[in-house]
């Protein structure tokens, strides 16, 4: 069968996990695109790659046509490259966040429908094997039905560079991983929020690096959310410390560990009696980006369309663009992606 062709575009840091699943799958690099000539040059001596080499997006994509795109970009840029890659007739897979505000994203998806093109984001963390068992114990009735989900992110990031000096870091870097994963894993969708970013006291970032939200989800569910990239010590995962609680039971998926829970076993007495929750065999082989990227190769072959295409994944960008407005504001603010 005929290898499906790709265009990189971005070579920076996060193309380090993206070469390895592109060469495992066999996928025909046709050339490297980055504002930085020797950045793309160095990544292809890195891993192999003999194709072209170049700064220009635009002539690359006439002169390759590839099928699709890979756009790891900054997050400033992905409009531009994503919208110019549709334009000019190939699929794309992006890198997070879809874009850096809400009237670029609207650009990106309208772009997508225009050109009937795909565009779907990379939310790495969805191709987690525990967060597939957690959606399928959450959504399959195993503690009832959802009324809550907490998520705590607490970790003393020192990153340096663009992250210090940006406003809202958490919640427009790290937070929409978990704001993506909270509609994943419990399967509903965002309806408001009322939020408060912060600076914490000695905190060595310049915009508000933690915050407290509340968010309204579909079907009445509350979801809270505490997160700081500024808190010294005890640190929770990375993916974030995750409790869930239904009408019959309650699942906690905590420190990248497999999930736990207990959901009743009887009708009776101050305390129910519990059992433990079944937790399920993963299924997910495939984690991270090799997931999202078999994802666009599975719709190459057979036209499924993936989890996060833009339609979806926009859902979740709403979610962070109305949690620094609901901040700003002082007030409740109630999410749309349209
Ligand atoms: N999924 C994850 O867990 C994860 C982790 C880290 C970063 N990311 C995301 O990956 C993206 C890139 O992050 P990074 O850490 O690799 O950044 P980076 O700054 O290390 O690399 C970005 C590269 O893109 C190039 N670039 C910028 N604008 C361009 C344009 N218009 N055309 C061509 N090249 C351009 C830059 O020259 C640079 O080499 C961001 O959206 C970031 O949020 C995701």
């Amino acid at each position: 069968m005929a290898r499906h062709s790709a265009v990189v575009v971005g070579a920076g840091g996060i193309s380090g996990a993206w070469f390895p699943p592109l060469l495992k799958e066999k996928v025909e690099i046709r050339a490297i695109v980055d504002l930085r000539l020797e950045t793309a040059k160095a990544r292809a001596e890195q891993y192999g790659v003999t194709c072209d080499i170049s700064t220009d997006l635009k002539a690359t994509l006439v002169k390759h046509k590839p099928d699709f795109v890979v756009d790891l970009t900054v997050p400033e840029a992905h409009c531009a490259v994503t919208c110019a890659a549709l334009e000019a007739g190939c699929h794309v897979i992006g890198e997070k966040p879809m874009a850096s505000s809400m009237a670029e994203a609207r650009k990106m998806v309208r772009t997508a429908e225009k050109t009937g093109k795909l565009y779907m984001v990379s939310q790495s963390r969805r191709w987690e094997a525990r967060h597939e068992i957690v959606k399928r114990v959450v959504t399959g009735g195993r503690i009832g039905t959802p009324t809550a989900v907490n998520c705590d992110f607490y970790i003393g990031a020192h990153f340096g560079g663009f992250r210090d000096e940006m406003p809202s870091p958490l919640i427009l870097d790290m937070s929409i991983h978990h704001f993506d994963l909270a509609r994943y894993m419990a399967g509903l969708d965002p309806v408001a929020v009322y939020a408060k970013e912060f600076n914490p006291k000695g905190s060595w970032y310049k915009g508000d690096v933690a915050a407290s939200c509340i968010f309204e989800m579909s079907d009445g569910v509350i979801f809270t959310y505490r997160g700081s990239w500024c808190a010294e010590g005890c640190h929770t995962s990375w993916n974030g410390n995750w409790r869930f609680i239904g009408d019959k039971g309650t699942l906690i998926c905590e420190n990248d560990q497999t999930p736990h829970g207990q959901a009743l076993a009887g009708n009776t007495g101050f305390h129910r009696p519990m059992k433990d929750v079944a937790i399920p065999a993963a299924r997910v082989k495939f984690g991270g980006m090799h997931g999202a990227l078999r994802e666009m190769l599975a719709f190459l072959k057979t036209g499924k369309k993936p989890q996060t295409e833009c339609h979806d994944n926009i859902k979740s960008l709403a979610m962070v663009f109305a949690a620094i407005e609901s901040s700003r504001k002082g007030k409740r603010v109630t999410i749309s992606a349209d």
